[in-house]
């Protein structure tokens, strides 16, 4: 079932690199970055999924390897997780200029790819990190609550269906929260401990 994932997993990232209609391929080939689409276990129980690719991930093609990806990392590290052992995305595949927020075109093209990797994958868990990836769970996903932002939401296990099967969405601040809101760190960590608990019982998490 490995192989057949990871061959439907390329497929999806084959599809990508020819996306040549997304807004943002010329700035893709003209800077020579690369799309990012995703790395990990193809069976994860647990897929993490960011807003969009920064500089460092668009010039390596991986993603979160940049200062949000270090904090990530060690977050993972914390609850004995490696990023081997779960399945890391975003929601847009290409680096917008600038960093700049995802426009709404750009969201709307990448997210069948995204549900596509979902769908592959089957995380028994998903994680949004931040309020981008929050709005696509909440469009995808059926019984996911529509009230409530990040901050009020995070570090809650939400449990709704996807057509494979029961599913707990937890809704995290973005990692890269804590460069600017240090005061944060502690609350992530909690959170990422709620998480590690929840794939360890296989218990929703208690906020
Ligand atoms: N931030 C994201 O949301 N995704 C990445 O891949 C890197 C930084």
């Amino acid at each position: 079932m490995q192989d057949e994932r990871a061959s439907q997993l390329a497929a999806v990232e084959a599809e990508i690199r020819a996306l040549s209609e997304s807004p943002l391929y010329d700035y893709r080939v003209t800077n020579h970055y690369h799309p990012v689409i995703g790395e990990g276990n193809p069976n994860a129980e647990i897929m993490f999924i960011g807003e969009a690719p920064g500089e460092v991930e668009a010039k390596t093609g991986r993603p979160f390897v940049g200062p949000a990806g270090r904090m990530l990392d060690s977050l993972l590290k914390g609850i004995g997780l490696e990023r081997s052992d779960v399945y890391i995305t975003n929601v847009v595949k290409d680096r917008p200029p600038d960093n700049r927020d995802p426009r709404v075109k750009e969201v709307r093209l990448y997210a069948p790819f995204l549900w596509r990797q979902i769908e592959i994958v089957q995380p028994r868990v998903v994680v949004p990190l931040g309020r981008h990836a929050l709005d696509f769970v909440r469009k995808h996903f059926e019984g996911m609550t529509e009230e409530g932002s990040i901050t009020t939401l995070h570090g809650v296990a939400v449990p709704v269906e996807a057509p494979y099967g029961r599913v707990f969405i937890v809704p995290l601040f973005h990692p890269a929260v804590v460069f600017y809101r240090e005061d944060l760190k502690e609350t992530i960590e909690n959170d990422f401990r709620l998480l590690g608990e929840l794939i360890n019982n296989r218990q929703p998490a208690e906020k």
